[in-house]
């Protein structure tokens, strides 16, 4: 089955590890297993992908094409690094105080600019109501046309850098709703990540989930550890 894994480096790594990070991945084999390496956007030019598998992205993306933005990236200077996709909308940025209506912005230019916007969301807490999760999603996606690639990644926030990992059938539960919700609205091209505390250790499990791959941080540093899972997934 067809698999993607996105690693989000977040604020992590510096140019000797991504420089390394870059050479193995470069001569990695898969056969069914797409990667995204999102890493800092200060490291993009040492991104060299030689490996078809392997595609780059972002951590974040401008809600706007407006010069007058001081601090912030346009998906025309990510077209030009050859940037594919961006994550938006991550639970460390929405802490940040990034909400709903700027994360929709965000995603409609992501697809005007052709970068694949992958939309993070997740309760805060274990058991919260769900109706959270589908409200996240559509006002990421209101007035996004239909034919658009999207990917969603569900990430309970309880779950990131915790060590908690929630069961299958409670990802499953949380997909379903996302599912049901990007058919209702008639969108046939997507995908669905899961990510939190993924490891070398609970990977396997979690693949009995009804996802199509992972959104991986911490793992991502961890370069064998990387390797292992990315190799186990394209096996699975
Ligand atoms: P961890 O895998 O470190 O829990 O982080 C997940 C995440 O936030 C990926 O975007």
């Amino acid at each position: 089955m067809r698999k993607l894994i996105v690693a989000n480096y977040k604020m992590n790594g510096d140019s000797a590890l991504y420089t390394s990070i870059v050479k193995k991945l470069n001569k990695i084999k898969m056969l069914d297993t797409s990667v995204v390496l999102c890493p800092p956007f200060v490291y993009l030019d040492l991104f060299r992908l030689k490996n078809k598998k392997i595609s780059l992205g972002v951590q974040d993306i401008s809600n706007q094409i407006n010069h007058k933005s001081t601090g912030q990236i346009s998906p025309h200077m990510l077209n030009e690094f050859s940037v594919k996709y961006s994550i938006v909308g991550h639970s460390e940025r929405r802490a940040l105080g990034e909400n709903d209506d700027l994360i929709n912005q965000k995603v409609k230019l992501c697809i005007e600019s052709d970068i694949v916007p992958i939309i993070c969301v997740g309760e805060n807490e274990k058991d919260e109501n769900v109706d959270l999760i589908q409200n996240q999603v559509s006002s990421a996606i209101s007035k996004v046309k239909r034919s658009s690639k999207i990917i969603l990644a569900y990430e309970p926030v309880w779950a990131i850098g915790t060590g908690e990992i929630p069961s299958v059938e409670y990802i499953n539960k949380q997909v379903s709703l996302v599912r049901k919700l990007l058919k209702k609205k008639r969108f046939n091209d997507f995908l669905i990540l899961y990510g939190g505390s993924v490891d070398e250790d609970n990977y396997a499990n979690l693949l009995g989930a009804d996802i199509d791959g992972f959104l991986l941080g911490g793992v991502s540093l961890r370069l064998d550890e990387f390797l292992k899972i990315v190799k186990g997934v394209d096996n699975a």
